[in-house]
């Protein structure tokens, strides 16, 4: 089966064996069909997270598990919603509903099973902040399993299922309580300057406002993975201890870094950004002209040229400022 229509970076690469589950037992069934063949697995969902550098020799198994279900409760709501429904989807009924707490997250591409593995973040929210727990099918056994935050071990884009738990579970369920009490999060420079710019006062917002300031932000910077193939950022933003920040800072006064703890986060975009990249193309890849941290492939060229350019612009950033940079989405196989 053809994985194009299956990633949002739309490169052609083919899997072995493609199953499409909507239901639990039919979720277990192939891993179980997995299992007997002794086949590595592709969990898809929105596939905004992925980069395919080959065709896959295993099973591409879609998650399209759906449900979504608001429980009010004395302080708040609780939100359970299945692997397969959409992310932005879900943000948008909590707004519409009055809640606070995911507006900050809205438009970020994917489904809901990929959003606690690298612990979806932007302008100052995480899925953790309003995470209660999950349910996963073990992949070796097709039991569900429950995972508590604390259990999910949430960090910057990172999570046990990109660790210890790497490729040991399908997530199936997640579970998010958001509090009746609420102040909105404007702290994020691009959001505060966009309220400063319209007179607006942060404690008057409401999450709908919220939301739609992200909206718009993301709309001006970011290319929609539907007119311009993408995978979103595809750094992380590395951190860089005190004594690496303060060298780089006084050969770099403008460096854009945010604190984080006792490490400092630097903007992967800037090194980008300053190292030349960004709007640069390369057959048909290229790295997007509004921001650098973001790899287009408008050519639909193939995994290994989007690695190939990934690869060229963390040498020469790692050249010009001793600074590594890790990618960000996954590559199968
Ligand atoms: N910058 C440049 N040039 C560029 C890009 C960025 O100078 O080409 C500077 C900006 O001026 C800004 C700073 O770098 O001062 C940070 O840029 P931005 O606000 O766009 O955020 P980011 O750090 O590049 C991160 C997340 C995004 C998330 C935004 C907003 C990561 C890897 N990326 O990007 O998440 O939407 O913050 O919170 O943490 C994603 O994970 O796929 C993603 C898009």
């Amino acid at each position: 089966v053809d994985l194009q229509p299956f990633n949002t970076m739309t490169i052609a690469a083919r899997a072995r064996y493609f199953c499409a589950a909507t239901t639990l037992e039919e979720l277990r069934e192939a891993l179980s069909f997995a299992q007997e063949q002794q086949l590595p697995i592709l969990p898809l969902g929105g596939g905004s997270n992925i980069v395919l550098t080959g065709d896959f020799p295993g099973l591409a198994l879609h998650i399209g598990l759906q449900g979504l279900s608001f429980e009010s409760l004395s302080d708040g709501v609780r939100i359970r919603a299945a692997a397969g429904e959409n992310w932005h989807q879900l943000v948008m009924r909590s707004v519409e509903s009055g809640y606070g707490g995911l507006e900050n997250l809205a438009l970020i591409p994917g489904n809901i099973g990929a959003a606690p593995i690298q612990n979806i973040g932007a302008y100052g929210v995480e899925l953790k902040d309003s995470f209660e727990q999950l349910t996963a099918m073990e992949v070796a056994s097709g039991n569900l399993v429950t995972f508590s935050a604390e259990e999910c071990q949430f960090g910057y884009r990172d999570s046990l299922f990109k660790n210890a738990g790497k490729d040991r579970y399908l997530i199936c369920e997640v579970v998010l309580k958001l509090r009746a009490e609420w102040r909105p999060q404007a702290s994020y420079p691009a959001l505060q300057q966009y309220f400063e710019e319209r007179g607006l006062a942060v404690d008057s917002l409401t999450p709908s406002q919220v939301a739609g300031a992200v909206i718009d932000i993301r709309n001006s910077k970011l290319p929609n993975p539907v007119e311009i193939p993408n995978a979103g950022s595809f750094f992380k933003n590395p951190l860089v201890n005190g004594s690496q920040y303060a060298r780089l800072k006084a050969q770099h006064p403008q460096l854009v870094a945010f604190a984080a703890g006792e490490h400092w986060k630097l903007a992967a975009g800037w090194l980008i950004d300053q190292a030349g990249w960004r709007g640069f193309r390369r057959d048909g890849v290229g790295v997007h002209d509004r921001q650098a941290l973001v790899l287009v492939n408008p050519g639909h060229c193939c995994g290994r040229q989007v690695v190939a350019l990934a690869e060229d612009i963390a040498r020469d950033v790692q050249q010009k400022f001793g600074v590594t940079l890790e990618a960000e989405p996954r590559f199968y196989p």
